[in-house]
């Protein structure tokens, strides 16, 4: 049985609680906010989670296997550092942190004590991500991933957009291709936040010539959250929205055969349009049963502390480009 803590009950703590408890050979022993009223929601639906408003009376607790960390992602190395120098494996939200630096640390502490990290990069875990990594082939060459991940709010306290909601695009960008990003640009700006910017677009190279733009917005009037993923055969549109057919794969494309044809003549084909059976389960779960299984199993997480780093290499990629006004260098 694997005993496990949340810190951070506000949006999502309450999620991992809520699937921790629901698996198999996994429970919540701990819970763990400042907030009283995030306690008492806990204590109410689940009374043997003991509640408390001090994490450090976690750290000191044997039973406790792992420790999950939800709070604001400014917290995240702190908490992380003193949960694995503890002897806690740790399950920390995306981002995993808001400097590469501290990632780094966090992966070389976790490799020296034994124990495992794993950064929540959910939809890693969404059935919609894993069909569309099960056909990537069909696609033939990538050439491109466009996104849009827009709605109205919620504007964060401590971090822009791009640190909200492109850790998502990065984290699918990154399990589905195994691409060496080259620099990125990422051009904001802060509307009606005071302080970071509530819209951005972001374009990545690749060393391969692939191309990835990302458009992420907290003042958009409707929610969208649609990615293309075109290849030289065939195009994915993934729309997280679309209750019924959140996949569709298009055999679409354009040829041009200069050595036929001049001057320019391109030809369009406009084949077959199908849509992939997909698993209707909850993402969260999938990883929660993941998790669980690596730890009881000493198996190799899907997502760890180096793809949290990753994600992080982007992130403070853009907040580099933003400072600088151009697009810079991503080491990799
Ligand atoms: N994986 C996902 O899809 C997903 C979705 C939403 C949020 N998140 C991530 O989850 C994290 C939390 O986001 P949220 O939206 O739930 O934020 P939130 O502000 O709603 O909740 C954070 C909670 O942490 C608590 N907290 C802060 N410092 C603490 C401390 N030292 N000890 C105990 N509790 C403390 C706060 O009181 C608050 O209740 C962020 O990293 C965010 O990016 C992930």
């Amino acid at each position: 049985m694997i005993n496990v803590a949340v810190i951070g009950l506000g949006y999502w703590g309450p999620n991992l609680v809520r699937n921790f408890e629901a698996v198999d050979n996994a429970k919540v022993i701990y819970a763990c906010d400042l907030l009283e009223e995030n306690l008492m929601k806990i204590k109410k639906r689940y009374p043997n989670i003991k509640v408390t408003k001090d994490y450090k009376e976690i750290l000191k607790d044997d039973k406790v296997d792992l420790i999950c960390i939800a709070t604001p992602p400014a917290t995240h190395y702190k908490i992380a550092k003193e949960c694995l120098e503890s002897g806690k494996n740790v399950l920390i939200e995306k981002p995993m942190t808001t400097k590469v630096k501290d990632a780094e640390e966090l992966i070389e502490i976790a490799k020296e004590l034994n124990l495992y990290i794993f950064v929540d990069h959910t939809f890693v875990f969404s059935p919609p991500v894993r069909k569309i990594k099960e056909i990537i082939n069909e696609i033939g060459k990538p050439l491109y991933f466009d996104s849009e991940r827009i709605n109205l709010g919620l504007l964060q306290k401590d971090v822009n957009v791009i640190w909200d909601l492109a850790p998502h695009d990065f984290s699918i960008l990154t399990f589905l291709f195994n691409f060496k990003p080259k620099s990125l640009i990422a051009i904001g700006s802060k509307h009606k936040h005071p302080y970071y910017e509530d819209l951005a677009h972001i374009m990545i190279r690749y060393d391969n010539g692939f191309i990835a733009h990302i458009h992420v917005s907290w003042l958009s009037p409707v929610k969208i959250r649609k990615i293309i993923i075109a290849g030289d055969k065939k195009m994915i549109l993934y729309d997280d929205t679309n209750p019924f057919e959140k996949v569709k794969v298009y055999d679409k494309g354009v040829e041009v055969d200069l050595s036929k044809e001049s001057p320019f003549f391109p030809t369009y084909r406009s084949g077959d349009i199908y849509v992939p059976k997909i698993e209707n389960k909850e993402p969260l779960r999938i990883e929660v049963e993941h998790i669980v299984d690596c730890l009881i199993n000493k198996k190799k997480p899907l997502v760890d502390g180096y793809e949290g780093l990753k994600v992080v290499k982007l992130l403070e990629a853009c907040d580099k480009s933003l400072r600088e006004g151009k697009e810079v260098e991503i080491e990799w």
